[in-house]
């Protein structure tokens, strides 16, 4: 059992393989967080609080005036509201009928089921078969508001990640008003921890910046109405000490593609706080008599073994419990993209002869995209007609397709179903189903705008459009992309508060795409967002990958792939070989140097092969080895961060170890070519210290414990941006020991 209760001291311990989580109903009904972090069994972690009179402190009424120890400002909590006591930050914030504001949250009861929770209309993570899942649902109730809360805890044993998320019923008989409601609330009321979070920009998405926590409050936050380029809803809470391989470290990952915030404050007596959850700025959400609201789901994971294992905690959850669908486990076609190739000037002859050289050389599909519909030979028009060009296309996709499939590739498309440019066909028709304020022009952004999707019928037109445009011909892979940053968000069909408006719009975009991936269950879906701005974990529930950058170049790639990692495996981040120079950084870089980099991804092409060289083509047939020699390895196997790039400005190496150890590769890319260099001298990780381990291509045998303990130096990579392999496979003769 993975949950347990003692009714005696009204205690829920919730244990996964190496983790403990306690919750204590206290003597007023109050609910504690007590412990968080390294298994420890068959104890009540009261015994570490001693509560005291704190001034400045309140006390619930129903205390003893006389004993004034008990105070939510500084109990540690699960769910916290505003204006009761707490003067920390706030998981809930309602104003009730009455024009109040606060709940007073006190346990009423609890349940445990077998089996994960779903969230309607909102992704959640789901067992799989070999998962031993539980959930436990406590509810709190005001009897003062006749308000509601259930808190949902998912207890996934086998991967040390507890999931959570809020339920807030209205059981008054009037209207309230949610002003603010997280996700959940984590408390550690001891240690010394620093923030890392993963910020950036687009073309240079989660890059790592790690700070101490601090009295001030720190926020990582969108407002951009989908998750971002500039902050990810995931972030690590992690002792002082720790580093890749110790320590202790908490992630808290939200699965939303929305506006968020996630909000970390150490108080006054050193205790630290995080908040995650839908951002409360521009939300109000009305709640009327009866109904309720489900707050997206946060994943909690822990370990004492240090970020890496964090890292692998949370690829596991991903890879198994997060991606759905035909592909999650699969391999993933080996593609090619037009875009960087053409952009918008291309017509049929000219994306027949990509395919057919692309085809010759082993890709195995053909992805289209942008420019194939309406009036788009720019980025100025045409969004909105999910109609073919056929000024470009003469002969429509049917025939594209076909004559793509004939050369023995799958055919993809792209698409970008939330946004319009006032220059389209469906613009001049339903120029409200646009996102617009009635008192202001909107900001135009790539020149367009963004269909409001918290109308159904809006969602219901683009499902029938891309339904029809799935069905008219054989279209293996979509892409679909967004183009912009969200605002005047203003839905003309909104008859509550437009503070809903936001939400409203993430919920459409979520059932759109489980119509799409229910509808069409063999269609691979790519998420993108002019790279990587909705790269999180509610994506990647429709979508098992997500374009990882429009920065193709490959040393940064090694940046952004390395900040990704964190929170999410490889087979999530979409990475192509594109060419050289890069289109974004004007760089010049080695063939085989883009492709080990783009390895660590998806891998695909983004380049015209017909520009190539006899002897560039000779090497796509090699990496295209590669790729599939290595997929298990990579896509499935454990991967260790063996240098930071943040730090290490010379070299980037990174490994990947089988999860039965019998395998490792290690690729290293040299970033910054030394004169006279220092010696390159690397530690393996992940191995079994037992074994014996054959180089590839050299006699050397060496065992898990010399890799490990003692390392391997680097041969001297001259020149620019070298790249070297070592792979390892176990023998069978056992280590002297
Ligand atoms: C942004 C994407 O990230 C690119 O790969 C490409 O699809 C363009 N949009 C097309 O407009």
């Amino acid at each position: 059992m993975a949950i347990h209760f003692q009714a005696e001291n009204k205690c829920f311990t919730l244990y996964t393989e190496h983790t403990t989580y306690q919750i204590k109903v206290d003597a007023h009904g109050l609910l504690k967080h007590q412990y968080y972090g390294r298994k420890v069994i068959d104890t009540d972690f009261d015994y570490a609080f001693l509560n005291m009179d704190r001034g400045f402190s309140g006390n619930p009424y129903d205390c003893d005036p006389y004993e004034r120890s008990v105070s939510l400002d500084t109990m540690p909590q699960e769910y916290t509201s505003s204006d009761v006591g707490d003067y920390r930050l706030t998981s809930l914030n309602i104003m009730n009928a009455d024009g109040s504001y606060g709940t007073d949250l006190r346990y009423d009861s609890y349940e445990i089921l077998k089996g994960k929770y779903s969230i309607p209309g909102l992704p959640a993570a789901y067992a799989e078969k070999s998962d031993t899942v539980e959930t436990l649902i406590i509810t709190l109730k005001d009897h003062g508001t006749k308000t509601t809360v259930k808190l949902y805890y998912g207890v996934f044993s086998e991967k040390d990640v507890i999931t959570r998320c809020a339920v807030i019923i209205n059981e008054s008989i009037a209207a309230v008003h949610l002003e603010k409601v997280m996700s959940a609330c984590l408390d550690l009321p001891f240690g010394s921890y620093d923030l890392i979070h993963f910020h950036g920009r687009h073309c240079m998405e989660r890059q790592v910046e790690r700070m101490p926590v601090s009295h001030s409050i720190q926020t990582v936050s969108s407002m951009r109405d989908t998750s971002s380029h500039q902050h990810n809803p995931f972030v690590i809470l992690a002792e002082n000490n720790t580093d890749e391989d110790q320590g202790d470290c908490y992630g808290i990952m939200l699965a939303y593609s929305g506006n968020f915030r996630m909000d970390v404050e150490q108080d006054q007596f050193g205790s630290v706080r995080i908040q995650a959850g839908i951002h409360d700025e521009k939300f109000s959400w009305q709640l009327k008599e009866g109904e309720c609201f489900y707050t997206p789901e946060v994943i909690l994971s822990y370990t004492n073994e240090g970020l890496g294992e964090l890292s692998r905690q949370y690829h596991q959850m991903i890879q198994h419990n997060i991606t759905r669908g035909k592909y999650h486990l699969a391999r993933r076609p080996l593609l090619i993209n037009n875009w960087e190739a053409t952009g918008f000037q291309f017509n049929e002859e000219k994306i027949l002869s990509i395919a057919a050289q692309a085809a010759g050389l082993g890709i195995e599909m053909f992805v289209l995209d942008d420019g194939w519909f309406g009036k788009r030979d720019s980025d100025n028009a045409g969004l909105g007609d999910w109609k073919v060009n056929l000024e470009k296309l003469p002969h429509g996709i049917h025939s594209l397709a076909e004559n793509i499939n004939a050369m023995g590739m799958k055919f993809g498309i792209w698409v970008e179903p939330e946004s319009i440019n006032e220059d389209s066909d469906l613009y001049r028709a339903h120029p409200d189903w646009a996102l617009k304020t009635p008192s202001r022009r909107p900001v135009r952004s790539r020149n367009q705008l963004v269909l409001d999707l918290s109308r159904k019928e809006v969602c219901d037109y683009l499902f029938e459009q891309l339904s029809e445009l799935l069905s008219s011909a054989n279209i293996e892979y979509i892409k679909w992309d967004m183009n912009r940053s969200l605002c005047d968000i203003f839905s003309t069909e909104q008859s509550r508060d437009q503070g809903e408006t936001s939400h409203r719009y993430v919920l459409g975009l979520y059932s759109l795409l489980d119509r799409l991936i229910s509808s069409f269950p063999d269609v691979l879906f790519e998420g993108c967002s002019g790279g990587g701005g909705r790269f999180d974990a509610g994506m990647l529930y429709y979508t098992p990958q997500i374009w990882n950058s429009d920065d193709t170049d490959p040393i940064h790639q090694l940046k952004i792939q390395y900040g990704t990692s964190f929170g999410y495996p490889v087979s999530a981040m979409g990475t192509h070989v594109s060419c050289s120079p890069n289109m974004q950084s004007g760089r010049s870089t080695p063939f085989t140097t883009r492709a080990v980099s783009a390895l660590s991804g998806t891998f695909g092409y983004e380049l015209d092969p017909n520009a190539l060289s006899k002897t560039e083509k000779e090497e796509i047939r090699s990496q295209i080895n590669l790729f599939k020699q290595y997929y298990d390895l990579i896509h499935y196997g454990r991967l260790y961060r063996i240098s930071n790039p943040f730090q290490d400005h010379c070299f980037a190496v990174k490994e990947f170890v089988s999860p039965d150890q019998s395998e490792a590769l290690v690729n290293v890319i040299a970033t910054d070519p030394q004169a006279n260099p220092p010696l390159l001298h690397i530690k393996f990780k992940g191995l079994n210290e037992n074994w014996l381990y054959r180089f590839d291509d050299k006699e050397m045998i060496l065992s898990g414990a010399a890799l490990m303990y003692a390392g391997y130096t680097i041969p001297a990579m001259p020149g620019d941006y070298s790249i070297l392999q070592i792979h390892l496979t176990h023998v069978e003769e056992k280590a002297d020991e």
